[in-house]
């Protein structure tokens, strides 16, 4: 491939003014983590896959989608925050890496399924802390009924929720459709309805199964408490978010709703319909786990991998924490005069708002692609404006840690050198 273009997985890709992966991101996409037996996404997908007993496991061969595919077939509009190149990876104008698993849906119900789970590697641009990493995992899944098998559905519900009446568990249903989250003009009102009470129903029965047993070992009596808010995606609706309350805290784990009937109208199954959620993987497994930092999932330690096995869910011993190396960098932003240049590839992008010049997604990046996991966090502890001049200042405190060994000072100052190097070069900031 000549510099103009990057192969991929044995495909050859364009680079146009849209094309923002880095290497390091692309190193990512052999790991397939959910695949490695006995770590633990792998083993919280088995057990997901084993509670929803007859549906078909599938896992996509690439990362690799198309635009179309992640966004347009979906119904997102052409100016949604996620399609900015600020938020996703590209490898150019037409072709990305998955942001969501949804990007398979349509695929799916085409090639005939009516009950799936598709787990796969998702990748976003985002900031840098302990439960943020720009490559997770997310679990889809579906459920559609023809029209002769709807009829059987409100007795299926009665059942279910017999079986889950039977359960510590204590859901709050803020979602009650309303204007705001409304069924589908095209759906018989009272069958969209059976379809929301068994995606609740399914979903509730399956985190009762995975958080329940973890509830029931603890001492504390209180069962467990979830909560189902409304919520919008641009392929489903009526839609929800689900939480649970965790340590004291409600933690939003999975989006899902009634699948919009134009998805199934496009996979050429039009006399279908049913719901769907997609649910983070990362996320639950911290939790079942008690895994305190992302970035553990990608480690080749054997002292963490060694610590899971397939089919069951043990709690986490960190070996020893080594210590933390912080620096901050203080900076001017960009000045006005040369916008284009310090944001060049967003402003050919068209279509975008592209009149700012610094993004922290861009920052982190950097960041990450020279310390990869040895960064632990980025925040931000300064911001402000000169009044004089009216130009910006900030200060960001970069936490380096190694999850496996003691980092050296100088190791330390090198990388954070080259930080500043490519801050410099790429995003233009003048350091204070
Ligand atoms: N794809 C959505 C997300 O990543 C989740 C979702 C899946 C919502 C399926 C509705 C139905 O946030």
């Amino acid at each position: 491939a000549t510099t103009l273009e990057q192969a991929i997985e044995g495909n050859v890709y364009q680079k146009d003014a849209w094309t923002n992966t880095p290497p390091s991101i692309l190193a990512k996409l052999p790991r397939r983590l959910h695949q490695q037996e006995n770590h633990p996404i792998s083993i919280l997908r088995n057990l997901i896959e084993n509670h929803f007993k007859d549906f078909q496991a599938i896992s996509p061969a690439s990362a690799i989608v198309t635009t179309h595919m992640n966004f347009d077939e979906l119904g997102f509009p052409a100016d949604h925050p996620g399609r900015s190149l600020t938020d996703s990876y590209y490898l150019n104008q037409t072709h990305m890496l998955r942001t969501h698993t949804s990007a398979h849906e349509v695929e799916t119900f085409r090639a005939g399924h009516d009950k799936w789970l598709l787990s796969a590697d998702v990748y976003r641009r985002d900031e840098i802390d302990s439960s943020h990493y720009p490559v997770f995992h997310q679990m889809e899944g579906a459920r559609v009924w023809t029209q002769d098998q709807l009829q059987d559905l409100k007795s299926l519900n009665a059942k279910m929720a017999e079986e889950l009446a039977a359960c510590p568990l204590v859901i709050e249903d803020i979602s009650i459709s309303s204007e705001s989250n409304p069924y589908q003009p095209e759906h018989d009102p009272e069958l969209a309805k059976e379809i929301a009470q068994n995606l609740k129903h399914s979903l509730n029965s399956m985190i009762f199964r995975l958080f329940g047993q973890l509830k029931a070992k603890s001492t504390e009596e209180e069962p467990l408490r979830v909560r189902w808010i409304e919520a919008f995606f641009p392929f489903t609706t009526p839609s929800y978010e689900v939480e649970v309350f965790w340590n004291g805290e409600w933690l939003e784990i999975l989006g899902c709703g009634v699948v919009m009937q134009k998805t199934l109208n496009n996979a050429s199954v039009p006399e279908k319909q049913g719901w769907a959620f997609g649910l983070g993987l990362e996320r639950i497994a911290m939790i079942l786990f008690s895994i305190p930092d992302i970035r553990l999932f990608w480690s080749e330690d054997a002292r963490f991998l060694r610590q899971f096995q397939e089919g069951r869910i043990t709690t986490f011993k960190p070996y020893s924490k080594y210590p933390t190396c912080y620096k901050d960098l203080s900076f001017w932003l960009p000045q006005e005069k040369n916008p284009k240049e310090a944001r060049g590839a967003k402003a050919a992008g068209g279509g975008m708002t592209g009149t700012l010049a610094f993004h922290e997604n861009d920052f982190c990046e950097i960041v990450r692609d020279v310390a990869g996991d040895l960064i632990e966090s980025v925040t931000l502890i300064d911001d402000f404006t000169n009044k004089k001049t009216g130009r910006q200042s900030k200060c960001y405190r970069l936490n380096y840690r190694s999850m496996d060994r003691s980092l050296l000072n100088e190791e330390v100052n090198a990388l954070q050198g080259e930080v500043i190097q490519r801050l410099v070069e790429e995003l233009h900031i003048e350091p204070r």
